[in-house]
């Protein structure tokens, strides 16, 4: 029932914060405080909407019709919720009643992993530059890279105004017969069209964008165009 009291360490568990023992430890560790009082007691019950749960001085949310979805974003459709030009979006790929906004973006001509979700605040933290999530992409470049062009991507490059964070390049295939090279170029900035910026910047052309992966989790699973709901230990390992 909705406003039946839980045990602190419940509530915290199930609004994400933590497991539950992990919970107890930060009852116990003084971060929890309760109608604005710390508590340091694992016995206590809380009343969900009633009762206003700080962590480490922050409101603690019910996580409860929070949704978190992972869509393997085809080519051609636009990361927004609503499209002037009328124009696909991915939206148009994942129909679920709640109201829920793309986090972070994908070029229209790019493909692969993004999160969708309607938790402002896990927007919030995961798109905020102090968190550095991994993303990783797969390139397909126009030309047979040279070694130092791969070397000054890992070190950083200058694109617009800035130089880009050192990154993990691996050169996936050469094919001299096809005139293509291909890269994994793992980032942790979020920088508008980044990777194709940073490819421009060495002189290649980029054939083809994928992002394969953010964080740890991959799109290889899913078929392109399909989405699923994210595992719990996922968004925990995304928030940490
Ligand atoms: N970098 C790009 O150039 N495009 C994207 O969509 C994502 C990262």
């Amino acid at each position: 029932m909705e406003n039946e009291s839980i045990r602190l360490q419940k509530y915290l568990a199930n609004c994400g914060i933590a497991s539950r023992r992990k919970c107890e430890e930060l009852i116990l560790a003084g971060e929890v405080t309760v109608n604005g009082k710390i508590v340091q007691e694992l016995g206590i019950k809380i009343i969900p909407n009633v009762d206003k749960i700080n962590y480490c001085g922050k409101p603690v949310q019910n996580k409860k019709n929070m949704i978190y979805i992972l869509l393997n974003k085809p080519i051609g459709y636009v990361t927004t919720s609503k499209d002037q030009f009328k124009r696909d979006t991915v939206l148009d790929l994942v129909k679920v009643k709640e109201r829920i906004v793309p986090v972070g973006r994908l070029d229209m001509y790019t493909s692969g992993a993004l999160i969708l979700t309607n938790d402002g605040d896990f927007i919030y933290k995961i798109t905020h530059p102090k968190h550095e999530i991994n993303k990783t992409y797969t390139v397909t470049l126009k030309g047979i890279i040279e070694k130092q062009s791969v070397e000054n991507l890992r070190k950083g490059v200058k694109i617009d105004e800035y130089i880009t964070r050192p990154a993990t390049v691996k050169i996936l295939k050469t094919d001299e017969e096809k005139n293509i090279s291909r890269l994994e170029i793992t980032i942790h900035e979020g920088k508008n069209r980044q990777v194709r910026k940073m490819c421009e910047a060495v002189g290649s052309k980029v054939i083809a964008l994928h992002r394969s992966k953010i964080g740890n989790i991959d799109v290889k699973d899913l078929k392109i165009g399909t989405w699923r709901f994210l595992k719990e230990y996922e968004i925990e390992k995304l928030l940490k």
